[in-house]
């Protein structure tokens, strides 16, 4: 048994586009349900009456590729009505008798569409004659099925929108999905209201209430454990937990000596004090620094403080008996299967802790309540929750700490200078208005000792380096550019008053080459 939102919604099966995600969060932007699959996993008898619309993504495959392993086709013969984007365009009008080939011209960027016709997927999309659209293709449509007609062309691509006239299927050769279409979401949002008839059914308010009442229904009289690490998501879980079964919820908080200043503070302050969570707060600072003592290697690092970790959460839970469930924050593209279409396997860059990889011998069932959402969707219920807007819209902190962030080995005394100055930094870019601008800042401490005079004497004390970035998502990022009189100010700040440091510095790579962490 688990969480089951059985809601309508619209079915996005996946052919491996870059912009399959944005269809999802299109769909959900616009009020309305939305769930995808691999196009190697959906068949057409998995195709339940809650589906009221089905998108077919854009990919990298040829049409004539698609044997039924690919693509189970009775899909298209359920009488559900579709949207065929891009590459999905090209299905529909392959398997309706028309005819798809390679173009001579490839189209890849912006391109005017002309409308010839009126239907209701166009309905207040072309505010005039030509609209500006994102293609992304090289295959195109050559020939129309006999029973479906044209009713927008661009230069190259005769059917850039088609509609049939016997079902309820449309096609679009470009990316409606994409910002750069304009009036893109106009199109998607005529296609669930206007065509596949739905209702609003997914806001934050909705998404509350319905994850309360599931999550009710599974845990039923039973207790359930969550590893709070004060971060978005499983604050999130665990107010939501909260809501629906109260006293039965035991957060387990581990302070592992290597969170930032005053965190632990603040964490027991909100969740115990304020949200009245059941709240189990574990000092194990010198536990796992005496387990850190001499190590350098940022993989030994890591490991040892994620099984540290995981050590100390069963040790705390064996404690409150009868426990059935864990609670994680697993949210949905960690769960999208998509993710392997491409077929693409990255290499090991680093071992990654988070409170979401507990242990799998626990013999615990999972409760997942945000395995539906998109990261904005959960910040958005954190508000919805009455989770303060300076939680939800906290930068992203690691499992491991401030010790990914010290390269070399660690010590009660760098921690501690450490914690100072991240904490001088991020206050700055409070009180300047950056901090909501950037993604993660944090300070990072060198293992080398640089010479300085301050007054009349020479200084021998630790590089400060500092980090801001922008990012969408955490997988690519650039580097933050301050003013000179913001680095010029912090700069001053940290050295004249934090001892141990006497030289700042500001890291300017982005990822890639480099990575956001220093370990
Ligand atoms: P990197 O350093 O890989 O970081 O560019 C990308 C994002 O992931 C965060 N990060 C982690 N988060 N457990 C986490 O929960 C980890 O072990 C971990 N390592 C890195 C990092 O802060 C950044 O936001």
């Amino acid at each position: 048994m688990s969480l089951d939102l059985n809601l309508d919604k619209i079915l996005i099966i996946d052919f491996g586009s870059q912009f399959t995600q944005l269809i999802a969060r299109r769909v959900r932007e616009l009020g309305v349900f939305s769930e995808l699959i691999s196009h190697k996993k959906v068949k057409s008898f998995q195709i339940k009456p809650n589906i009221k619309g089905i998108i077919l993504s854009g990919g990298p495959l040829n049409v004539y590729q698609l044997n039924n392993d690919l693509f189970d086709k009775k899909i298209l013969k359920l009488g559900i009505p579709i949207l065929g984007i891009c590459f999905g365009h090209q299905i529909l009008s392959k398997f309706n008798g028309g005819k798809v080939k390679q173009s001579k011209h490839r189209e890849f960027g912006l391109a005017n569409i002309h409308k010839k016709d009126n239907s209701q997927l166009i309905k207040n999309f072309f505010n005039k004659k030509i609209k500006k659209v994102w293609m992304s293709h090289s295959d195109q449509v050559t020939k129309l099925p006999k029973t479906f007609r044209a009713i927008a062309s661009s230069e190259n691509s005769k059917f850039a929108i088609v509609e049939s006239k016997t079902s309820k299927f449309f096609g679009v050769q470009f990316h409606p999905e994409v910002t750069h279409t304009e009036n893109g979401k106009k199109i998607i949002s005529n296609f669930i209201f206007l065509i596949c008839k739905m209702r609003p059914n997914w806001s934050s308010k909705d998404q509350k209430i319905k994850l309360i009442k599931e999550i009710k229904n599974l845990v039923g009289n039973n207790k359930v454990i969550c590893a709070l690490s004060g971060g978005v998501d499983s604050s999130v879980v665990a107010q939501l937990l909260n809501k629906a079964i109260g006293k039965k919820l035991f957060c387990i908080f581990v302070n592992t000596g290597l969170l930032r200043k005053n965190e632990e503070t603040q964490v027991v302050k909100t969740f115990r004090k304020k949200l009245k969570i059941n709240l189990i707060y574990v000092n194990a600072e010198k536990e796992f620094l005496k387990k850190l003592k001499d190590i350098s290697d940022p993989e030994k690092k890591r490991k040892i403080i994620g099984n540290l970790f995981i050590k100390i959460f069963e040790r705390y839970s064996k404690k409150i008996k009868n426990v059935k469930f864990l609670a994680q924050g697993t949210l949905y593209p960690d769960l999208i299967e998509s993710k392997s279409v491409t077929g693409s396997q990255t290499s090991k860059i680093k071992s990654h802790h988070n409170v979401g990889g507990l242990p799998k011998k626990m013999k615990l069932k999972l409760v997942e309540p945000l395995k539906f959402l998109f990261k904005d969707e959960v910040r958005k219920l954190g508000l919805e929750l009455n989770l303060s807007k300076e939680i939800i819209s906290r930068h992203p902190f690691p499992g491991p700490g401030l010790a990914i962030r010290m390269p070399g080995i660690i010590t009660f005394e760098k921690i501690k200078i450490l914690k100072e100055a991240d904490y001088y930094f991020i206050q700055a870019l409070k009180d300047h208005g950056l901090y909501h601008k950037i993604w993660q800042a944090y300070a990072a401490l060198l293992p080398v000792k640089t010479v300085g005079v301050m007054g009349d004497n020479r200084t021998y004390e630790y590089l400060c380096l500092l980090r801001a970035i922008t990012s969408e998502d955490g997988m690519t990022a650039d580097f933050f550019e301050f003013k000179k009189s913001f680095s010029q100010m912090i700069s001053n700040k940290i050295v004249n008053n934090i001892r141990g440091i006497n030289r700042v510095v500001y890291d300017i790579t982005s990822k890639p080459p480099s990575t956001i962490e220093l370990e």
